[in-house]
């Protein structure tokens, strides 16, 4: 995973029982491509636990043609595992990398002695930007943990980490011109950010600094406070803050600070952001008015286009092409400005088609919580699908006056045409982002991975690759070695489950491994809270934030389901055990729980998965004795799972959570389907 273009295997295997012998030519930098040998072996040691020292050291020639075709940045190529050793054709250093990231999970496949099929893999990208953005502006990130994200990133050849770097909340990276921006928090030395680049370019990925302005600068401006204006926002508690274009003190503190920027982040590309300046937020800055009748500015709109346009003059200017969320795309900036489409799959059509390079983040927003499915299911080039429906928008409309106003027109999403190949070839890729209002630095890796490596297939592979149980069979394996070469995904809900309960994690676990937090920030209490005109502090420590996004093993356990049902009767047995231990597990947790709110609260979702699993094991025993599900258990086996449907429809959609009830400790139990298909078959059973 990604799924490579083509693999042909021809059924003999090469045994590997002693360390690789990298040689390599024409690559480029010697310490690159040495340091990348290193680091491939040691993750074969790890992912295989196997000591290869003293055994005959396996060939591993890599050549490079040094082409660097623009279209693939270099990062097509070819690996051959003959049975003499394994050859790698690339075509440039980058390239070499992402055999390697092939390799690594080819040898992680065998854990008792390696033995990796002969074949030979062609293989190179679909798209050329493959992103990850992760935001430390809300929630600060270590560089040790972003440097372990760019390890993984690496493992499934993402070559993209776009840092949110200023937002309300903060401005996280040292200025030495402007030093009151560092003091409201936690920011990264120049000499962090220089070391993280260092890193990040060895692995083959290239990082993006993003600095929002003009809105999302509360940061900025309260640092210092004569480049922006501050106003109460239309949301009750909320602060609004935006850059005055009216300020020439704000132009020069502007160029100032990117050419600052500009000269730590080594990329041509520079993120300036441009999204959501809140209505109004413009009516009483000083100059403002004189400003706009000179300019003769007729709207809001006309004056955030007008900054989105000096903007881009000023980073051309420093050598930079600039990127901007979707909004840009309608200021009538230069061509070459890349446009990042984040509410919905027309705004990729509409960036794409007034030929700005794009980049698709709309249906990739991880931090909504949402299954690998569903993100997986949205092709980057699909010209509707992400966004609200018109009929979705209209309901939330009619419900408040608040919903009104927080439903924009740009997040509807209508059908539309197939791209053009012209819209087409300036679709640059995908960027997934794991925006970070509820993503501790603790919290990252598992929010982060596995999902992300489906979508780092869904931007690398052809778009015919699309089978979602295949998908998931195979991102099992991949979640699994992403855990053993180090990532935190499953040690950090470990972690978080033996901190929550001490006395016996093994309840909680055995809870947790079937539950999924609700979607769509309806776990982000403080939203709630500041819509009844609230402020509080939430931590993020609770089991639902220790439960996993998707459950593999609901999913393994569904997809057993569905072979008893169609006839496997020696699976019943293991389903039965697995249902058992569901069952018994809530007198242990009830036990846990006792005198501890948090888990308390959970004490119905306990209650609930022991009732389904109830519900299965009568299921199980109906199909194993060939005999139909009586009637008023089928009945209430119905009753049970409509309620489980009800809780995950709750905050399915945007927006929903604002308006529905969501179920207790904020946990969905995610074995319905698998119940489902045992239920219906148990009602035929015999039959
Ligand atoms: C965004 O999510 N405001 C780009």
């Amino acid at each position: 995973m990604p799924h490579a273009i083509a693999v042909s295997p021809n059924g003999e295997k090469l045994g590997v029982s002693g360390p690789f012998l990298v040689q390599w030519k024409g690559c480029g930098p010697a310490e690159k491509l040495d340091a990348a040998a290193r680091r491939f072996q040691s993750d074969v040691d790890r992912q295989t636990g196997l000591r290869l020292q003293a055994g005959a050291p396996v060939p591993l020639r890599i050549g490079c043609l040094q082409t660097e075709n623009a279209a693939d940045r270099g990062e097509a190529y070819r690996l051959e595992v003959r049975a003499d050793g394994v050859a790698i054709e690339a075509d440039g250093s980058t390239g070499a990398l992402r055999a390697l990231a092939t390799l690594r999970q080819l040898v992680g496949l065998s854990p008792d002695g390696i033995r990796i099929p002969l074949q030979r893999i062609d293989d190179k990208p679909r798209f050329a930007w493959r992103g990850v953005l992760l935001d430390p502006a809300r929630n600060f990130i270590s560089i040790e943990t972003l440097k372990r994200q760019i390890d993984a990133m690496e493992r499934v050849k993402l070559n993209t980490l776009h840092l949110h770097l200023s937002d309300d909340q903060g401005f996280r990276v040292e200025s030495r011109r402007y030093p009151r921006l560092n003091a409201g928090g936690p920011f990264y030395t120049q000499a962090d950010i220089r070391e993280l680049i260092g890193y990040a370019e060895a692995r083959g990925v290239r990082i993006i600094p993003e600095f929002d302005v003009p809105g999302h600068s509360r940061a900025m401006v309260e640092a210092y406070p004569e480049i922006g204006v501050l106003v109460q926002s239309p949301i009750p508690g909320l602060k609004a803050a935006a850059l005055n274009p009216a300020s020439p003190a704000m132009w020069r503190f502007l160029e100032g600070l990117f050419a600052e920027m500009a000269a730590l982040f080594p990329d041509p590309h520079f993120h300036a952001g441009g999204d959501e300046v809140s209505a109004g937020v413009w009516k009483d800055a000083p100059g403002m008015t004189e400003w706009i009748a000179r300019e003769g500015l007729a709207d809001q709109h006309a004056v955030e286009s007008w900054f989105a346009r000096r903007a881009g003059r000023i980073l051309k200017a420093q050598g930079k092409t600039m990127i901007g969320w979707e909004e840009m795309a309608a200021a009538g900036v230069d061509k070459n400005v890349v446009v990042q489409a984040w509410q919905t799959s027309n705004a990729m059509a509409n960036a794409t088609a007034g030929n700005h390079p794009t980049l698709m983040s709309a249906g990739y927003y991880l931090n909504l919580l949402m299954p690998a499915e569903y993100h997986y299911a949205l092709d980057p080039a699909q010209t509707s699908g992400a966004g609200l429906t018109p009929d979705h928008a209209a309901t939330l409309r009619k419900l408040s006056p608040l919903l009104a106003a927080m439903v924009a027109d740009a997040q509807v999403d209508r059908p539309r045409a197939p791209l053009t190949p012209e819209q087409e070839r300036n679709l640059l890729g995908g960027e997934m982002a794991l925006w970070g209002e509820i993503a501790t630095d603790e919290l990252i890796d598992h929010q982060l991975w596995p999902r992300a490596a489906a979508l780092a297939e869904r931007f690398w592979s052809n778009r015919s690759v699309r089978d979602i149980d295949d998908m998931y069979a195979r991102l099992t394996v991949v979640s699994a070695q992403l855990s053993a070469s180090g990532v935190r995904n499953v040690s950090a809900r470990t972690r978080m489950i033996e901190r929550l309960a001490p006395a016996d994690p093994e309840a909680l676990a055995t809870l947790l491994e079937v539950a999924g937090p609700v979607r769509n920030m309806a776990h982000d209490h403080r939203i709630r809270a500041m819509l009844a005109g609230k402020t509080i502090v939430q931590s993020l420590n609770a089991p639902a934030d220790a439960a996993p996004v998707d459950s593999l093993v609901a999913r393994r356990f569904t997809a057993e389901a569905k072979r008893l049902a169609a006839g496997e009767r020696a699976l019943a047995p293991q389903l039965a055990a697995r249902l058992a231990i569901w069952q018994a597990n809530d007198t242990r947790f009830k036990a846990l729980a006792k005198g501890h709110p948090m888990l308390e609260e959970a004490l119905p979702t306990s209650a609930q998965l022991a009732a389904l699993a109830k519900l299965g094991l009568d299921a199980v025993a109906a199909l194993d004795a060939g005999e139909p599900l009586a009637a008023s258990r089928a009945a209430e086996g119905r009753a049970l799972l409509e309620t489980l449907r009800k809780q995950e429809a709750a905050s399915w959609r945007p927006f929903d959570p604002f308006i529905s009830q969501q179920p207790p400790a904020d946990l969905i139990l995610k074995i319905g389907p698998g119940l489902e298909v045992l239920l219906e078959a148990a009602v035929r059973a015999g039959g």
